[in-house]
């Protein structure tokens, strides 16, 4: 197999990024024809092609739930009672969304990849808090059917290019060894995030942020021990998540 990776950047910024595993010639092409029309806007793409020589395998996807609520504070509150439930001390949950919340890079805004952050005392565990960990080389073993059964569940079309991605990624993390993760986009237009836990499975909660803010990130709340393993799966080792 190879894996297949697309970044786009409009003035020096990341504007959109997006990767498939992919079988075939045919596959490819086609992955290749569905990332170049995913940034609207861009002055450098590069796709990166690079072949696999082991490919691990998950069964099944984390199951989805979702969950609306009137304001941000008991969304918050919600994600909060939720992460305790994974063994994440309230103090550090809430430590995190308020990183999330202020803008997780010290330098101010967003991060480059997620936030590694000890399940116990909240200390910062990613070396470089402007880049963090991010998590490559995973996707679907058919994104097609997966597409066609969520759209059957119900899930709205402009959702799901990014459930499809999000869904993909916290299942790696849980997989990789990640007990807990926070999340809600940097997109200023769109205010779902996500708790997700071997527990919880993947749980949408709508709003995590106000309308019109452009800060986000991800938290993955981990252990201090293994961390370097822990790592080199989340960068390194391709999965393939078998069935929604
Ligand atoms: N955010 C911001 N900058 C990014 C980025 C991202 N997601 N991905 C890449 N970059 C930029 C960075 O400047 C990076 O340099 P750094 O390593 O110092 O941060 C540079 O591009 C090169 O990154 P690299 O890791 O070599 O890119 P890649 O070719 O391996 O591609 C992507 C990685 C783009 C596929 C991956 O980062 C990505 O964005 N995947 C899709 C994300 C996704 O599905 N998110 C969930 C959506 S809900
Ligand atoms: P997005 O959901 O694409 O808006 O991304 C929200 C935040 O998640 C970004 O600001 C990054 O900090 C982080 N992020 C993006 N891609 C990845 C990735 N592949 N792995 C880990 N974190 C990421």
């Amino acid at each position: 197999m190879f894996s297949l990776r697309m970044r786009a950047e409009k003035d020096g910024r990341h504007v959109s990024g997006g990767e498939r595993l992919v079988g075939t010639q045919e596959d490819m092409r086609r992955a290749v024809e569905e990332l170049l029309k995913r940034p609207k806007e861009y002055d450098l793409m590069v796709i990166t092609v690079e072949r696999l020589y082991r490919v691990e395998r998950v069964r099944k996807a984390l199951t989805i739930y979702s969950y609306d609520f009137k304001e941000v504070e008991s969304a918050h509150n919600f994600a909060v009672e939720k992460l305790k439930e994974e063994g994440v001390r309230e103090e550090v949950a809430r430590l995190a969304l308020e990183l999330l919340k202020r803008g997780p890079n010290p330098k101010g805004g967003n991060m480059r990849g997620a936030v590694l952050m000890d399940f116990q005392t909240g200390e910062r565990l990613e070396q470089d808090r402007e880049r963090g960990i991010r998590t490559v080389r995973m996707d679907w073993k058919d994104r097609n059917l997966v597409k066609k059964l969520l759209i059957e569940r119900g899930i709205k079309r402009q959702y799901l290019e990014r459930l499809l991605d999000a869904l993909v990624l916290a299942t790696k993390n849980l997989y990789c060894g990640v007990l807990a993760e926070l999340c809600w986009s940097d997109d200023p237009d769109y205010t779902t995030g996500y708790v997700a836990g071997r527990k919880l499975g993947y749980i949408r909660i709508k709003p995590m942020k106000e309308w019109g803010v452009p800060l986000g990130g991800r938290v993955y709340f981990v252990k201090k021990e293994g961390l370097e393993e822990l790592i080199e799966c989340l960068e390194k080792r391709p999965l393939l998540v078998e069935e929604l």
